[in-house]
């Protein structure tokens, strides 16, 4: 019997069993048959937001030794390691594709993964961190959210966790914000430059407008992604219109309308060059970024050899003969 004859109706079966599962809005898990293509937008995607987070912990750690308090310090502190394990749960959900965390990693301390663009901005004073906390985290809320209901199984469920941790830091800060902005006049101008400096950025977070987003319509098909990048960027500004006004804050964007029409906010123009060079590698920290995490994989080396030693030592232990 040759090749063709067996694998084709196999692959057709596994396709016809693929599209009943997605048209059912049903989860598609790692013993499932799934098109090359699927598995690939997968691990390109979840593996991008492991990096993501993982990258995303090195602005506010730079912050952790110098915030003003005990209390800003430890929940900060907690916020950081929350980054820690969303990298964590993404990379083994991702391993479940077939790829394993040493690749990714490689690739990434390689530069051959990209990771948000938003983590090659510096961090200089201490309200960064709350608008770190009041956008960045605002915006990856918005964009995960519908992420709970991907429908690859393992992917989902790692985001349900990682979307109930991501709102305990868009309060963090928010509260900061909120604090330094009914403080001295230098505290509120403080805010206000943090904001002026992360709101455009955390709005090219939801990526390029649909026209030019060429692997949006594909991931909505396959009901990875169930919303496009134009509609959570603008459900994200309406969100913070209102918390601009509770924080007594300025939005950076002159333009900003609400159109009667459609029932949304629409922003101003947005410098997708500045976006396109942070993605090139020519934003203001990537180079940093890149050399922190490279050099933090180096100096952990021994910790992964001696885990290696230690179960390889544990299965030769498995593999004695009981004494009678
Ligand atoms: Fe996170
Ligand atoms: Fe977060």
């Amino acid at each position: 019997m040759s090749i063709t004859a067996t694998t084709e109706p196999a692959e057709q079966a596994g396709q016809e069993h693929f599209d009943a599962i997605i048209a059912a809005d049903q989860r598609i898990e790692p013993r499932d048959w799934m098109p090359e293509k699927y598995r690939r937008t997968l691990i390109r995607q979840i593996s991008q937001h492991a990096h993501s987070e993982i990258i995303g912990m090195q602005p506010e750690a730079n912050w952790i030794t110098r915030a003003p308090s005990l209390k800003r310090k430890a929940i900060l502190t907690a916020k950081v390691q929350d980054e820690a394990g969303h990298g964590l749960y993404l990379y083994a959900a991702a391993q479940t594709l077939g790829i394993t965390r040493d690749e990714m990693t490689m690739q990434l301390i390689e530069g051959r993964a990209r990771y948000s663009s938003i983590f090659n901005y510096h961090t200089p004073t201490w309200a960064d961190m709350g608008a770190i906390g009041w956008l960045v985290d605002g915006a990856a809320i918005c964009n995960q959210v519908p992420l709970c209901r991907a429908s690859y199984g393992p992917y989902g469920r790692a985001m349900v966790r990682i979307c109930k941790e991501e709102s305990f830091h868009q309060r963090q800060g928010f509260e900061i914000l909120m604090e330094l902005s009914n403080g001295t006049p230098e505290q509120k101008q403080m805010a206000q430059d943090a904001v002026d400096r992360w709101y455009w950025p955390a709005l090219m977070m939801f990526g390029p407008s649909d026209e030019h987003s060429p692997n949006s319509a594909q991931s909505m098909a396959w009901k990875i992604k169930r919303f496009s990048n134009d509609e959570l960027r603008n459900r994200f500004v309406g969100m913070c219109v209102p918390q601009f006004e509770a924080l007594g804050l300025e939005c950076p964007d002159k333009d900003l309308r609400f159109d009667e029409e459609t029932g949304t906010w629409i922003t101003g123009e947005i410098d997708w060059d500045e976006f396109n060079a942070i993605l090139d590698g020519r934003g203001p920290a990537n180079t940093q970024r890149l050399r922190h995490r490279r050099e933090a994989h180096e100096s952990g080396a021994w910790v992964r050899e001696a885990a290696a030693e230690y179960a390889r030592k544990q299965r030769e232990r498995d593999q004695q003969p009981i004494a009678a």
